[in-house]
């Protein structure tokens, strides 16, 4: 295996600035155990100082990752109306459309990354969120989307009821299977350290589309990489999204790409 630049270390060593002050990772882990997806909004407005944080974060990100990362204040048009959500959703209001360069060859990784970092940032903030890769009208979808863009998925956002009603606890059933088992999630040659068991179980709480857990984490000969056995479908965004959560549950950084090697930058 070649060695991890030092480069592509720092290339993703700004990235965690909103997380990695050290309360800060308190909250993201909180938000990482709290987190599930909601599909039923109130009709009530996000306060404009939640809103701003996330514009704030959005801003950071997009400086970040060359993504081009929208808040769509009102996108209800691509959600209300049964058909267009498939009855999945209700009173969805406020979207983040994850839109970037079709060339760059991690588009669909960091839609993920940045977006759970969003999903978790909200969170913290009390909101409730869903990635949405199928159940809405994407034609519809009142973003900005250049010549050499593509939307990888949105992202729903908005204030919620503390505990999902009994329609969306029906919704929740319907697309969750069952939890996946912390073994499932990785392989490895030798007795794991307690920091990488943190990153994966972060990761076992990630959303993934229809609950797949594509994501593999392995310890192999000193080395830690993530992995996915088919790039189709939304597997490299939940490639994203995984990484995201193991690096704030084990403390390192990923490089970007299938296979990327982990570096850990807290020594513990
Ligand atoms: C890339 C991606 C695409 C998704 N697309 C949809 C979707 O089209 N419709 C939907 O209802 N949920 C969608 N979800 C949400 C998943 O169904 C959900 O994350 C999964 O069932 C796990 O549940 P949890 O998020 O509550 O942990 C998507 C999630 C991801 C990560």
């Amino acid at each position: 295996m070649q060695s991890i630049s030092i480069e592509k270390i720092t290339e993703r060593a700004d990235r965690m600035d909103l997380l990695y002050d050290k309360g800060n990772r308190i909250n993201y882990l909180k938000a990482i155990e709290k987190r599930v997806s909601r599909r039923a909004y109130l009709n009530q407005k996000i306060e404009a100082d939640k809103l701003e944080r996330i514009r704030e974060a959005i801003r950071h990100y997009n400086k970040l990752s060359g993504l081009s990362i929208q808040l769509i204040e009102d996108g209800s048009q691509a959600f209300n109306g049964l058909r267009k959500s498939y009855g999945m959703f209700y009173g969805v209001r406020t979207l983040i459309a994850l839109v970037g360069k079709t060339a760059d060859p991690h588009i669909k990784e960091k839609a993920g990354y940045f977006g759970e970092l969003l999903i978790l940032e909200a969170t913290a903030l009390g909101l409730g969120t869903c990635f949405v890769g199928a159940s809405y009208d994407k034609k519809n979808c009142p973003c900005q989307i250049g010549a050499d863009e593509s939307l990888i998925c949105v992202i729903t956002m908005g204030p919620v009821n503390e505990k999902p009603g009994l329609r969306e606890k029906a919704i929740y059933h319907m697309t969750h299977r069952k939890s996946i088992k912390l073994e499932e999630l990785y392989e490895a040659d030798m007795e794991v350290p307690s920091w990488f068991m943190k990153g994966v179980k972060a990761a076992q709480l990630a959303p993934s589309a229809i609950n797949r857990h594509p994501v593999r984490f392995v310890y192999k000969k000193g080395e830690v990489y993530a992995y996915v056995k088919d790039t189709s479908d939304f597997n490299l965004v939940d490639l994203g999204i995984a990484k995201a959560n193991f690096e704030i549950g084990a403390e390192g950084k990923f490089e970007y790409g299938n296979y990327g090697r982990f570096v850990k930058t807290i020594k513990n």
